[in-house]
Parts: structure tokens; sequence; C-alpha cells
């Protein structure tokens, strides 16, 4: 599923031209003001169909194209063409446009909008761990299998749970995320079953559960490994039965949800500990998506970086933030992200509003970041020959006490005497 962003002084006869399918449309008609005169939310839009024949276009495709590709379109105008390509827009359309003309570029830059460059759906990567998880999602999302994510906080497995249900035949219906580690037990019962009125105090009335309500569409069970023992039983029985008792409840209620669960913990460790039943993670586990800490694919850092940059650019409304500099890149390759995608995130959220450059500078990063010891320490040539200096001053020396002699030579060095051979060798000592 698409979702269009239409600007134009005439945008409900462009919307008109879309039939309906796999494409939504959404559009801000600049004839009639909008609220507030400002666009809506672009953040939650696939690509924008712009009108170039209107005041203020040249602003407006700067600022969209940082967040979205950007199809322009206008009355027949060689100049405008090329001055709108070349300011970033992806494609461009003359005016009267059809319902053709208009289906055939977006069948063209599907593909592409859809699956990005460099990722998949929001899930930026082109590690080979990342290709990985992007074939995974694609049959994950082409089954009803359930699925457990499994990996170190941060490292996306929401995303990927989200990515799922969108490519889906559920997408249309509804996407439920609770996080079940983060209510007591008695709560997650009534907002995953939901309750019938009376059933404890305060249940003034009856109300539907997660479950229940998500019919049709995806549960995504957050923190799965926190769950007690009893609850583990519940969730169990709706994946076995496909059926619900709501809290104070007499009947059984059927109800047809896909189930994507995720967890930071080992659960099969958790198993054999007796912390989690076995049956619940064969049941979840039909898929299982590992998501890789960052530090084992630090080679999706420069694509995550300019992912993020273009993510939180427009927080910055005095300036354009465009990139990291090299020196920047370089720090950040070597830090090991305990906290994985999302402390690189918050890092460059954070850099991009410190920095007074349009590129992020090492001093726009964490302190702890910039002073942390390079891994791969490789010594300076100066360094090299000094240290080879005094190894050779203490091996001559050695020789000279042992008259010669390499294995006791060897002996009161403490190294083996192969070892000392190879090193008179190569430091060139004459003996
Ligand atoms: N590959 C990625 N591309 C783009 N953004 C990512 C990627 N991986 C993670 N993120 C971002 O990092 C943040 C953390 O991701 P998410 O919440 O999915 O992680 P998580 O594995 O569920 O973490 P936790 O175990 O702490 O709940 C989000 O803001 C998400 O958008
Ligand atoms: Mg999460």
């Amino acid at each position: 599923m698409l979702n269009i962003l239409v600007i134009s002084d005439d945008a409900r006869k462009v919307t008109a031209l879309y039939k309906p399918g796999d494409v939504a449309v959404d559009a801000e008609d600049t004839g009639r003001p909008a609220a507030g005169g400002d666009l809506p939310a672009a953040s939650g839009y696939d690509a924008c169909v712009l009108d170039l024949d209107m005041d203020g276009w040249r602003e407006k495709l700067d600022e969209l194209r940082q967040q979205m590709p950007v199809i322009a379109f206008s009355m027949p105008d060689i100049k405008k063409a090329v001055e709108a390509m070349k300011a970033g827009a992806c494609d461009y359309l003359e005016k009267p446009l059809t319902s053709e003309s208009l289906a055939e570029v977006i069948t063209r830059h599907k593909r592409e909008l859809l699956t990005h460059k460099y990722g998949f759906d929001e899930i930026t990567g082109t590690s080979v761990p990342m290709k990985e998880v992007f074939g995974l999602i694609k049959r994950a999302a082409a089954s009803e299998s359930n699925v457990l994510v499994t990996g170190e906080s941060g490292t996306g497995k929401e995303l990927v749970a989200r990515a799922i249900h969108r490519w889906s035949p559920r997408s249309e219906r509804s996407f439920m995320s609770i996080n079940c580690g983060a209510i007591p037990d008695t709560l997650l019962e009534s907002e995953l079953f939901g309750f019938e009125k009376g059933s404890f105090t305060g249940a003034n009335y009856t109300k539907k559960g997660l479950l229940e309500v998500a019919s049709g569409g995806t549960v995504f069970l957050d923190e799965i490994g926190d769950v007690s023992p009893m609850f583990q039983i519940k969730v169990l029985r709706v994946l076995q039965e496909g059926e619900i008792m709501r809290v104070g409840g007499q009947r059984q209620i059927k109800v047809d949800v896909r189930v994507i669960a995720a967890t930071n913990r080992d659960l099969k460790a958790a198993c054999q500990r007796g912390a989690f039943r076995e049956d619940l993670f064969y049941r979840l586990n039909v898929i299982n998506i590992h998501m890789p800490p960052l530090r084992a694919r630090m080679d999706d850092i420069p694509v995550l970086v300019r992912h993020f940059i273009t993510k939180h650019a427009a927080k910055r409304k005095d300036m354009v933030v465009k990139g990291a500099s090299t020196e920047a890149m370089r720090v950040l390759m070597r830090h090991d992200y305990p906290g994985n995608v999302r402390e690189l995130e918050n890092i460059i959220e954070r850099a991009i509003s410190f920095t007074n450059s349009p590129e992020i500078l090492p001093s726009d990063l964490p302190a702890s970041l910039r002073e942390s010891a390079p891994t791969g320490f490789a010594p300076s040539p100066r360094l090299k020959d000094a240290m080879s200096s005094v190894e050779r001053d203490t091996i001559v020396q050695a020789l000279r006490e042992s008259g010669g002699n390499i294995s006791r030579a060897a002996a009161s060095l403490g190294v083996y005497r192969q070892h000392l051979q190879r090193k008179i060798k190569t430091l060139g000592i004459a003996i």
C-alpha cells in the first residue's frame, strides 16, 4: 500500500484520477488554504505529487524531497521541468494529467518507493545480515505463521513486526502492539482479552480486548519473554484454539489474529531453565527473525547515518544538515553501540540540533565517542620504529650476557627460542 500526497491548486481533480486500488491518496488543495496553512504531516507518505503551477513550488519541493520522492507536474514547460529535476524531483509529468500517465509513473517508481534503495520499507541496511532479514520479512509476510523476532534492545524488532504486517494480506486490518513487559499481569489480561461489565471493581462497562479488536489483523506481543507462567498459558490457549474469553466472561469468542512476538531474551535458555513454556515457544517461533546487533554489521552505519539525517533534518529550521564529515563518520564507525540502532539514531538526532555546519562534525558527537580508543589500533610509523629500537637493544644486551647462546638469552628474555631467532632475523641483529 502506497500513501501519496497530492499538492495542487486543483488537488481534487488530480485525486479523482487515481483508481481505487493499492494507492491511498491525500490531497492538500492549495486553492483552499488548509487550516494553519501548513502541510499535512509529511512523514506518513511514501511519495508526493506536486503541482509546479503555483507560487512557492521551489520551497515546497526543497522541503518535501528530503522526506520522500517528489513527482512534479505542470503545464508543458521544458525549463520548469529541468529546474524541478535539478532541484531533486524524481520524475516530471505534463498537464493534463491522465489516469494512465499517473498510474504509469507510480508503477515505474513503486518498487523503489516501497523498497527503498538502502533497505526495505523503513528498515535501512545494506549489509549481508540485513539482506537476509529483508528476505525473511518477505517470506513471513507471505505466510500466516506466527513469528518470533529476537535480538538485543534497539536492533529494530518493532520495525520488522510492522513491516511484516504492512506487506501481509492483513495490511488493511489493524496492527495492535502491546508491551507485555510494561504492564502488570491483571491489566495485561484485561487489555488483551477485554472484560465483562461487573467482572471486577471499576468494570462499569463491557470492553473488548486488543485480540478481539485486532481480529483479522496482526497482534504484536512485545517483550514476550517477560510474562508470567500463568499468562503464558493464556496466550498458548489463544494460539491453539483461536479463542478468547473476556475477563469475567462465560463464553469463548473466536478471534482470527496473526501473532508476531518479540523479545531481547534468550527464550530457548529460558525454556531450559523452566522460566518459559516450551510449547508456547514452539508455537511462537514458527518463523524466527534474529536481528543482528549493530556491531556485527558496521557496514550499515553510513547508510543509517544518512537515513537518520534525512529523517531528523527537518528539526532544524535555520539550516539544512546534509551529511556527516569523513572524520565524524570515522568516529561513528569505531563505536561499538551497546544500544544498537536506537543509540546511533539518538546520537545523530542530537548532533543535528547541536551542529553549526551543514555537515555533522566530530565536535557535534558525544565526547565519550570522540575519546574512545579506536579499535584495530595501529601504531604510527614513529612508534613502530621506537618499539623496534627498544627490542633490538634488549635482545643485544641479553645475547651479550649469554655469550651469544640463543637458548639462554631466550630464557632470560622469557620467550621461546624460535621466537627469539625470528626476532634476530627481522631486526637484523648480527651475532
Ligand atoms: N534498520 C533500521 N533502519 C532504520 N531505523 C531503525 C533500524 N533499526 C532500528 N531503527 C530505529 O531504531 C529505533 C529502535 O528500533 P525498535 O524500537 O524497532 O527496536 P527494538 O528492537 O524493538 O528495541 P527494544 O528491544 O528496546 O524494544 C527506532 O526509532 C527505529 O526506527
Ligand atoms: Mg521494541
